[in-house]
């Protein structure tokens, strides 16, 4: 019972966890169209004989023969989801048919990387799992949180209606090496700027506050969730709990950077949530887990990765 199916593999979060599977010894089966996702990210993986690396579209069937499924197809960033804004809903909606179909077939687990998203700009903070949500289902970022919510309706359907195992986990701001440096997520963007001594485009008076998760303890959590007590279906917080403003995490990578970068303050986008915190009681009750990375100890080694890839450009 060892045979892993990933889609999205190739991507950020994808990559690190075909690590963790490989590392776990795992057959790892890697499904990505390379949208987002890259060969680089998973080429130290290529020669390892239980890796395999897929090019193929989740929003097309596919028949392969696995036990467990981490469906983490999609792009994440609004620049990419709104690259194609049908595609992405089609990603989330058809992937997940597709996917939860294949799981039906093999009776195998099937865990959902949805999202803190799915609690659109939160009148409730922190966001608990049992908050429906404040979500504008026609704005620019609707194809991403709607297609995501719809994701997490098929996944509960196939549970009540076909019994099957599912977990599902609502991913919060998560961070690390391996993001895209060009994607205009936060922690990317002013790290990039940072090491290049560009101006650091704060949105908004820079008093919006996010919580930032590592890499590594996100994969643990997922780790956890697909191995937890079967009945046990999410959805669950996983996510760093410490907030922080924009401001405060601009100057905190200044800082460690050494970088002399001047701050700019740009109109706020759009439906862009003013607060984002997850309340992760929940998946310490449930799987024992709590992140373990602090802000300042993650951002080091993210700067780092940073500072070789575009030393490399
Ligand atoms: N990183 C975060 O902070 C975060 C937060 C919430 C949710 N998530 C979810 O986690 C998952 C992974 O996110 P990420 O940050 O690694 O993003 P990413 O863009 O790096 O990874 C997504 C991967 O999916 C692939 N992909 C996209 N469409 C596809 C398709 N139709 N068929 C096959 N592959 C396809 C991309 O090429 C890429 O490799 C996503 O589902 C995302 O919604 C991530």
């Amino acid at each position: 019972m060892n045979r892993v199916l990933v889609t999205g593999g190739a991507g950020f979060l994808g990559s690190h966890l075909c690590d963790r599977l490989i590392e776990d010894r795992m057959d790892v089966l890697c499904v990505d169209n390379f949208f987002t996702g890259t060969k680089p990210n998973v080429s130290h993986l290529m020669d390892n004989r239980n890796f395999e690396l897929l090019r193929h579209d989740v929003t097309f069937p596919l028949y392969v023969e696995v036990d467990k499924i981490f469906n983490l197809a999609c792009p994440a960033s609004p620049v990419h989801y709104q690259h194609d804004p049908v595609q992405t809903t089609k990603t989330s909606v058809h992937g997940a048919i597709n996917m939860l179909g294949l799981a039906k077939r093999l009776k195998a687990t099937i865990l959902q990387a949805s999202t803190s998203e799915v609690y659109g700009n939160p009148e409730i903070h922190p966001q608990i799992e049992s908050y429906w949500g404040h979500v504008n289902p026609i704005g620019p970022r609707s194809c991403y949180d709607e297609g995501k919510r719809c994701a997490e309706t098929l996944f509960f359907d196939y549970h009540r209606q076909h019994n099957l195992d599912i977990k599902v986990v609502r991913i919060f701001n998560t961070y690390g090496p391996r993001m895209h440096p060009n994607d205009g997520r936060v922690v990317s963007n002013f790290i990039v700027q940072a090491v290049r001594g560009e101006d650091i485009t704060i949105y908004g008076d820079g008093q919006q506050t996010r919580s930032f998760c590592y890499v590594d303890d996100l994969i643990e959590g997922l780790i956890r969730m697909i191995a937890s007590e079967s009945g046990f279906t999410g959805p669950v917080n996983l996510g760093n709990p410490d907030e922080f403003t924009m401001l405060e995490l601009a100057e905190q990578i200044l800082k460690l950077a050494g970088s002399k970068s001047k701050l700019i303050f740009l109109p706020l986008p759009a439906d862009d949530p003013k607060q984002r915190k997850p309340d992760i009681s929940l998946a310490s009750e449930k799987i024992d887990w709590t992140p373990n990375v602090n802000l300042e100890d993650g951002l080091k080694v993210t700067i780092e990765y940073f500072r070789s890839l575009l030393a490399a450009e």
